[in-house]
């Protein structure tokens, strides 16, 4: 079966999908040499970057439907594959997708459900689908040390328990191959509805997955160079849903629920609307226990997820603004990224009634006392030499290398731990943990501690050079879970380890 072409130049308008998906054949599937050697000095390719239309209507994430008709089941297959889009007339770009779609469906389940979905991988290299932030058991959380081969089928089965309501998302995280399929397109959304909604009706609820691009001349997807695997792969096009910069056209007054997705390999979004502002709701893990109005910006590292409420009497840009994440030596330069428009809001139609938010969304009860402190230093601390000649040292945690037959932490189930994690290094790295959601309680910068601003749960923060995050943590499942840096090439390298919760 020839792989599927759908056209997406102007006048399209269509989803970034084609459907039927790939042939999961793999041909035309450059596979990458090992990150392990990543010591090349390649630079990131500048001024080759092509061209895509703009401007089209903001696309709406293709949902994965439910085959199962029996109330409180979620039934479906996801298929990884090879897929050829036309993203401009005349040139096909090979991404890597899940049931053809770039971003991934939908997945829409609720607290509660009983979800089985089977995954059938059609690339030529291993994979899995890791839940990432779900309450899921360690043997369905799709780790590295779970891999499902190419050509295999698996089954990955799991009950939403209560009050796990959230914008969750699923990727692969096979071993060190995660960063290139992500890039190239395996990324998805995984919304978790509440049984009963503290939200008024009315919301208008659009998640938002963002991603990042970088195509060669050719319109194909450019593979990672040298200095990719030192700083994490930025690409030079951002995606809104699978759309370059689209146009979301909205009813004056109008609430809108705004899920924002972070997911790309390694940039941190500093997301602003010009001119108008926002109002946090939720994070990683839900919602918050109470709005927080008049944000102008929200910082997402990679991996981290936001929900907002905004309202828009005028036109306006949302912007993915510049952000200095640190650089891996000094004199390298940082990696400032310049101010981008990332979504257009065109507002049209008549006014509608604005909806008032509640004062408050639901309890978060602070984790009690710790029975211990465990600590997490990202490394190395230093990296010498130059541009020629780097000496690379290995991505650590606490001075070790990813090793998924060693054991790096322990923790017993229900026992409240307080995390401290330190990143004595000269970039900021965003830190994630499976199996749970934690709760922040402050950041260390030079001596001075700065206490969370409001409760929350998360699964990834962002921990910035020469910076320490003390969070607490309890894991209610037995298991081994990973916790790493979410720059996907760094966790490909060994910046990640393995707690065994018992
Ligand atoms: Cu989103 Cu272990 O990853
Ligand atoms: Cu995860
Ligand atoms: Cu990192």
């Amino acid at each position: 079966m020839d792989r599927r072409t759908l056209l997406l130049a102007a006048g399209a308008g269509g989803l970034l999908t084609a459907c039927g998906g790939g042939d999961g054949s793999g041909s035309g599937v450059v596979m990458n040499p090992s990150p392990a050697t990543g010591t090349g000095t390649g630079s990131v390719p500048q001024g080759t970057t092509p061209a895509l239309t703009e401007g089209q209507p903001l696309r709406s994430l293709a949902r994965l439907a439910n085959t199962s008709t029996t109330p409180g089941v979620f039934e479906a297959s996801l298929t990884a594959a090879p897929v050829d889009l036309e993203l401009v007339s005349g040139f096909r770009t090979t991404f890597w997708a899940y049931n053809g779609t770039v971003a991934g469906p939908l997945i829409e389940a609720t607290e509660g459900d009983r979800v089985r979905i089977t995954f059938v991988n059609g690339l030529s290299q291993e994979s899995t689908v890791h839940w990432h932030g779900m309450p899921v058991p360690a043997a369905q959380d799709g780790s590295p040390m779970d891999p499902v081969p190419p050509g295999a089928t698996r089954v990955y089965e799991f009950t939403l328990p209560a009050d796990c309501a959230a914008s969750y998302w699923y990727h692969p995280h096979p071993h060190r191959v995660t960063h290139e399929q992500v890039f190239r397109g395996l990324a998805g959304a995984f919304i978790v509805k509440p049984r009963v909604d503290p939200l008024p009706p009315g919301l208008i609820d659009i998640p938002l997955v963002i991603s990042d691009l970088r195509l060669d001349a050719a319109y194909r997807i450019a593979p990672n160079v040298g200095m990719d695997y030192l700083l994490g792969r930025e690409g030079d096009l951002l995606m809104v849903n699978g759309g370059q910069r689209p146009v979301l056209a909205a009813a004056p007054a109008a609430a809108y629920r705004l899920r924002f997705f972070n997911a790309t390999n390694a940039r941190y979004l500093r997301l602003a609307f010009d001119g108008t502002p926002m109002t946090l709701i939720g994070t990683d893990g839900g919602l918050l226990a109470a709005p927080v109005a008049g944000m102008s910006q929200v910082l997402l590292a990679p991996g981290e997820r936001a929900e907002v409420v905004v309202s828009f009497n005028a036109d306006t840009v949302l912007r993915a603004l510049p952000y200095d994440r640190g650089s891996m030596m000094m004199g390298m330069g940082g990696l400032t990224r310049t101010s981008d428009a990332i979504l257009a809001v065109r507002v049209q139609g008549p006014a509608v009634a604005t909806i008032a938010l509640p004062s408050t969304l639901r309890p978060i009860v602070p984790l009690p006392a710790q029975i211990r402190t465990q600590r997490f230093e990202f490394g190395p601390s230093m990296m010498t030499g130059g541009m020629t000649g780097m000496t690379m040292g290995a991505f650590t945690i606490n001075g070790r290398s990813f090793d998924m037959n060693r054991i790096d932490a322990t923790a017993r189930v229900g026992a409240v731990e307080l995390w401290e994690i330190v990143n004595p290094t000269q970039m900021d790295h965003p830190f994630h943990l499976h199996g749970t959601q934690f709760q922040i309680v402050e950041r260390v910068r030079s001596g001075v501690a700065t206490p969370a601003p409001y409760p929350a749960w998360k699964d990834t923060v962002n921990v910035a050079r020469g910076e320490t995050v003390r969070l607490k943590v309890k894991q209610d499942m037995p298991g081994l879970r990973m916790y790493h840096c979410h720059i996907l090439e760094h966790e490909d390298q060994g910046m990640m380890g393995v707690l065994s919760v018992s």
